[in-house]
This record gives structure tokens, C-alpha cells and sequence, in this order.
């Protein structure tokens, strides 16, 4: 997500920032360079050791006291940083920066820096309502910062309200959208995803082992690259995806339902939801109890959502092929058959794709081209896909 990225994360004093050392690990795990820059005040709530023990590098607090001669200076700092993310946002440091006030080292480095600059307010709700705060909070957005909303919840003065520190999730991925190129600008794709449920009775039904996740990450790509991004999504245990629309569904039947109600507006669909090919032929009306040493379920085919759409719009469709074996000559037959552009092959079964992180994929278009894509994150194969999206003819 932050490969190569340099972020700087700075660190005023409030409760929450020892909750900062948490969002370092995230931007790390996610591979980024994480500088960090602590004021005075912030020394009082978390040890500057803690930041530079996660972080490798060295914190930066006072301008004129700093012990490492070799550490990149304030404004070497300054000129690297592709976003500086400053988590928590006291009252005090929002004022300090609307007003351009440099008194100390992350001030100084505020006035100083082009990056893209991400604030994540923290504090009482009586502050962060004052309207003073609100004034400094609409000149820092008038300025080209971008301020997150605080969370509502219990406060750390016990009080419930809005002021708490916005989700660590939710800072890294608004980090991510602003670090990203937005090519998809203008796209509206509609993407399924996940397994469907064919009840057999109130109690069971017939599943598969799709996971989701390749289908979400396309979604959360998507949308980070600035496409407006429908989901409609079977039973997973995957957390929603953020500034996205998500559509929950149970059953082959009702993804088609939705999936019909959504194609007009968009331009692009992608399938990559693992549809049930079978439904029972009647859900039983209670429990089955268990009788006879055989059971015999009655079977009846669900429809072919991707063979019911109709693309009066032109749209690109974009199918998915599990496979277990002979891959490219049935995703040919399937890109044929169901008269998609593109189909994402895969072999799938047991430790295969279903819940990986990685998948190995092959693209096959409609021209017959056939492209062997390397075992790659699916995060990785999520913006492949995609990429197609800007190259393909409809
Ligand atoms: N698909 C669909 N509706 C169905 C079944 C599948 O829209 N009822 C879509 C999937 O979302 C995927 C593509 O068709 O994009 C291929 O799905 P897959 O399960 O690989 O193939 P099937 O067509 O179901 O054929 P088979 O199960 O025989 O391989």
C-alpha cells in the first residue's frame, strides 16, 4: 500500500498518543518509510523511545537539541515527506497551524513542507466544538489540509461525545487514497464478490470456500484510484470496505436481483463473486430432522448472472474462472459463452486462492490474447485487474 512512501507521523500531546504507535505499525506493515515528530507535550504522554524503537529511525522533538548530527535535518525532512499524517491533533496544534505559528520542530516542519498534509483531531467535545476550533479547522481545509472527523464515544474525560481519535484503519486508509494516483476518476464499477448461501432449511445451506478477499481488495482499490465503487457482497467475514457503497446478499438469487437494479449507472462490472450453480429445489419450511440413514436433496440450477446481464450500456465485464484443472481451456469457453471482455482464470482447491493473501492469475481477452500474470498479494492482482479497465475497447 506505502511501498517507497515516506510519511511523517507527528505526535502532539493528547491521551491518544500512545494510540500512535499502533498507527506506525500499520503504516509500516503496509511498507512504508515512517518518520516521526513528537512535540514537547507529547514526551509527557508516550517516551520518544517507544516511537523510535517501532519506527528505526530517529524522533525528531526540538529543533535546536538534536543529539544525532547525521539525522536528516527538519527540512531534509521536510522535502521527503509524500504526506505527513498528524495523529492526534490537539486544539492547540490545529490553532498553531492555521495561524502559522513555527515555535518548535513540527511547526516548523508544517510551514515548511509540500507533502500532502492529513489531520487526525483529537480532544474534548467542548473543544472541538468551540467555534474557534471550528473557524481553524475551515481555514487549515481552505489551505488544502485535509481534516478527518473525530469518532464519537466515551471521551478520555469520561464525557461521551465527538472528539476521539478517527479509527486507526480509517487514518491509513485515507492516507493510502491521498497517496494514490486517481486514474479511475469518473468509473463507476460495480464488483461482486464473495460466496453464496442456498438455504436447504432455516438452519443450513449450501456454500463454497470463497473468502472474498480478492473481490474486496478490488473494491478497495477501485476505489482508492478514485472510482465510485458498488460491492455487492455474500456472507464473509471481511470488514466493510471504507467510502464505498456495500451491498449485503444472501443467495445467488438476490446478488442477481441487486446486481440488476445497479448495472444501468455503472461502467464497468466485475464478477468475481463465487455464485452457487445449484439451489435447493425448496427451502424446508422447518428444521430436517435426522431419520433415514440417506438424505436426498433436490437440486435446481441458479441462474447465470453474468449470462442474465444485459449490456445495453456497452459496459466492460469483467468474469472470474475458478478452475481445478484444465484453467485457460475453460475460462475460454466461460469469456465465450457468458460475452465477457476479460476473464481472470485461477486454479483454486485446497490452500489454493480460497483465503490466501496471494493468487496466481492468468488474463484472457476477448481478441484471444492470453497474458501469465507472476503469484502476486492480491492487493497487487487487484491493480492488475484494473489496470485492464483503462486499456481495454468495450
Ligand atoms: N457466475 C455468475 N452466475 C452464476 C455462476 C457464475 O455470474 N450463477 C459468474 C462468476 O461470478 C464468475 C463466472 O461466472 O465471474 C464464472 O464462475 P465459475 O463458478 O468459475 O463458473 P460457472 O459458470 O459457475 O461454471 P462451472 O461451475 O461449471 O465451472
Amino acid at each position: 500500500m506505502f511501498h517507497k512512501k515516506n510519511i511523517v507521523l507527528g505526535v502532539t500531546g493528547g491521551i491518544a498518543a500512545y494510540k500512535a504507535l499502533e498507527l506506525l505499525r500499520l503504516f509500516q506493515k503496509n511498507r512504508a518509510n515512517v518518520f516521526v515528530i513528537m512535540t514537547k507535550n507529547a514526551c509527557e504522554f508516550v517516551a520518544p523511545l517507544s516511537f523510535e524503537a517501532l519506527s528505526k529511525n530517529c524522533v525528531y522533538i526540538d529543533t535546536f537539541n538534536q543529539k544525532d548530527s547525521n539525522s536528516i535535518k527538519h527540512i531534509e525532512l521536510a522535502q521527503l515527506a509524500d504526506i505527513v499524517v498528524i495523529a492526534p491533533a490537539t486544539a492547540n496544534i490545529i490553532a498553531k497551524f492555521a495561524h502559522g505559528i513555527a515555535d518548535d520542530l513540527l511547526t516548523t516542519f508544517m510551514l515548511a513542507t509540500k507533502s500532502k498534509k492529513l489531520i487526525c483531531p483529537a480532544m474534548n467535545e467542548g473543544m472541538y466544538e468551540n467555534s474557534i476550533t471550528q473557524k481553524n479547522i475551515q481555514s487549515l481545509k481552505d489551505n488544502g489540509f485535509y481534516v478527518l472527523n473525530p469518532d464519537k464515544g466515551e471521551l478520555a474525560c469520561q464525557d461521551i461525545g465527538r472528539g476521539r481519535l478517527p479509527e486507526l484503519d480509517y487514518i491509513v486508509h485515507k492516507t493510502a487514497y491521498l497517496l494514490n494516483k486517481k486514474d479511475l476518476k469518473g468509473k463507476k464499477i460495480l464488483i461482486t464478490a464473495g460466496p453464496t448461501q442456498e438455504a436447504i432449511d432455516p438452519v443450513r445451506f449450501i456454500t463454497n470456500h470463497s473468502s472474498g478477499k480478492t473481490g474486496y481488495f478490488i473494491a478497495e482499490v477501485a476505489q482508492r484510484r478514485g472510482a465510485d465503487v458498488t460491492l455487492i457482497s455474500g456472507k464473509t467475514s471481511l470488514k466493510k470496505p471504507y467510502d464505498i457503497k456495500l451491498i449485503n446478499v444472501i443467495s445467488a438469487d438476490d446478488m442477481l436481483k441487486e446486481v440488476l437494479n445497479n448495472i444501468a449507472s455503472v461502467d464497468v462490472i466485475i464478477k468475481v463473486a463465487a455464485v452457487a450453480d445449484y439451489k435447493p429445489v425448496k427451502c424446508a419450511k422447518n428444521k430436517i430432522k435426522k431419520k433415514e440413514e440417506k438424505l436426498n436433496l433436490s437440486l435446481t440450477k441458479t441462474k447465470d448472472i453474468l449470462k442474465e446481464i444485459d449490456k445495453k450500456k456497452g459496459q466492460l465485464v469483467i468474469g472470474f474462472a475458478a478452475e481445478t484443472t484444465e484453467i485457460k481451456k475453460n475460462a475460454q469457453k466461460k469469456l465465450k459463452e457468458k460475452k465477457l471482455d476479460m476473464i481472470v482464470a485461477n486454479k483454486v482447491g485446497k490452500n489454493l486462492s480460497f483465503g490466501t493473501d496471494e493468487s496466481k492469475v492468468t488474463f484472457i481477452y476477448k481478441d484471444g490474447t492470453i497474458k501469465e500474470m507472476p503469484l502476486m498479494e492480491k492487493e497487487k492482482v487487484a491493480d492488475a485487474i484494473l489496470d485492464n479497465i483503462l486499456i481495454l475497447p468495450k
